[in-house]
């Protein structure tokens, strides 16, 4: 199983995101010694932001782009070959200010690619390319869970949906460990448990399949 895991805080050793990705990853290697892992810290190789010539370049056909758009177009096009040389996908990240770290969806603006991670059919429909084996590990200083005041806010779970919905992720998995800040110890440890215990289950169920 060939993985593609990117970490997305900007905190390091205390990050919970980075701790829980990794302990996922250990489960599953138990289980399953054949997985082989191509890492990305976005935090660190942060992918640059759509710039003029990306946005000209990304629409032109193939055939017709310049050697500037090739270039503009180069790390996008290396990104996306990772993505598409991989059968499995750990995203993981912090909620900042109830979205994805802007890191992260500068990943997702150089992922989103026509005639790479999405085509076009011939009757026009959008035909996402992507492997459909996707955990999302988020972490939350607030509890945004359904049901609690603040579950209207949680604008992460959709976007994340919506991107890699297009690109033929049609039912990823969440294991969001929440709350982890803004509440007392206790809950702080249950949501980590609880996390944890998502986490091997996912782990169960991919070291089963192909
Ligand atoms: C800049 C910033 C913005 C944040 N915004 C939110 C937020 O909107 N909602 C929330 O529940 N927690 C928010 N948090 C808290 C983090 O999501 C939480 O501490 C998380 O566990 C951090 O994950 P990490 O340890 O992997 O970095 C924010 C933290 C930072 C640093």
């Amino acid at each position: 199983m060939k993985l593609f895991h990117v970490d997305a805080s900007a905190k390091r050793e205390w990050s919970n995101s980075r701790a829980l990705s990794r302990h996922f990853i250990d489960l599953l290697k138990q289980q399953r010694p054949d997985v082989e892992v191509d890492y990305l810290d976005v935090s660190v190789d942060t992918p640059a932001h759509v710039d003029e010539l990306f946005t000209i370049a990304t629409y032109t056909p193939e055939a017709d782009r310049t050697p500037a758009m090739k270039q503009a177009l180069q790390a996008s096009d290396a990104l996306c070959a990772r993505l598409l040389a991989a059968d499995a996908y750990v995203f993981a990240m912090p909620m900042y200010n109830f979205s994805m770290p802007s890191s992260f969806k500068a990943f997702i603006d150089n992922i989103v690619r026509t005639n790479l991670t999405y085509k076009i059919g011939e009757d026009g429909s959008y035909v996402g390319q992507l492997a459909d084996k996707v955990l999302f590990i988020t972490t939350r200083g607030a509890d945004l869970r359904p049901g609690t005041p603040f579950s209207a806010m949680d604008a992460l779970t959709p976007a994340l949906r919506a991107a890699f919905g297009f690109m033929g992720v049609a039912a990823p998995t969440f294991v969001d460990a929440q709350p982890l800040t803004f509440s007392a110890a206790e809950e702080r440890e249950a949501a980590l448990v609880r996390a944890k215990a998502e986490l091997a289950a996912v782990a169960g169920e991919w070291a089963a399949t192909r």
